[in-house]
């Protein structure tokens, strides 16, 4: 499973990147408007902290615009994903800037016959939002499951399922036992991955025996 960092803050993104577990970002509208900075020069300086996809949202609403706006997108790195909303609009616009060699995500899913147009408009990635349904009473991680499916069932789909909206540890645990391909994760979801009380208490145990030894490794 990849691991993106879903933020525009590029301090944060340089940290995580530096564990080399990151494959990627995600950003949207409102990460690069926390960020406070401009949003193609955020976009640039990403991409030259991170190799693998970094997402730059487009904010036009007709195709035709959201095409422009994804075609200067993938100006600033060879590494942008454009992403486009889960409207006709935005599917007819990923067709679009897909046939011109653009890598394009679709984001904003919600349901799985979403994700199958999203698939059939020859997405890299589609995004479906799981703590967004979790916090109407929904179950986002059947969604992950249902598309997982779905795509499984056709060997001409080649679209990412990127399980998004990703509020917890516990969310990136059910998102990889579903078979997302890849989890857009928040920075400090990101960092509590590796924690767990009883590796705490069981180092300071070490530690605390390595010390009575007197001896030292080097
Ligand atoms: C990433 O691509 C999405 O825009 C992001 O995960 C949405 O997360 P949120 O629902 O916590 O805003």
């Amino acid at each position: 499973m990849k691991f993106f960092v879903d933020s525009a803050d590029i301090a944060e993104i340089r940290e995580l990147a530096e564990t080399g577990l990151v494959d990627g970002v995600t950003t949207n509208p409102s990460l690069i408007a926390k960020s406070g900075g401009d949003m193609r020069e955020t976009i640039r300086r990403i991409c030259a902290v991170v190799p693998g996809p970094v997402s730059a949202e487009v904010a036009a609403l007709e195709t035709d615009d959201m095409v422009a706006e994804g075609r200067a997108l993938a100006g600033i790195a060879p590494n942008v994903t454009v992403k486009v909303p889960l409207t006709w609009s935005g599917l007819k616009a990923c067709r679009a800037l897909n046939q011109a060699g653009i890598s394009v995500n679709v984001t904003l899913c919600f349901s799985a016959t979403q994700a199958l147009l999203a698939a059939k408009s020859g997405a890299a990635f589609v995004s479906p939002f799981v703590g967004r349904l979790d916090d109407i009473g929904l179950d986002g991680m059947e969604l992950i499951e249902d598309i997982r499916a779905i795509y499984d069932n056709y060997a001409e789909i080649g679209t990412s399922i990127l399980a998004a909206s990703i509020r917890s540890t516990n969310h990136v645990r059910d998102a990889a036992l579903a078979g997302a391909d890849v989890a857009t994760i928040p920075p400090a979801v990101l960092r509590k991955l590796a924690e767990h009380p009883l590796t705490d208490k069981g180092l300071d145990a070490f530690l605390a025996d390595w010390k009575t030894t007197g001896q030292s490794i080097l």
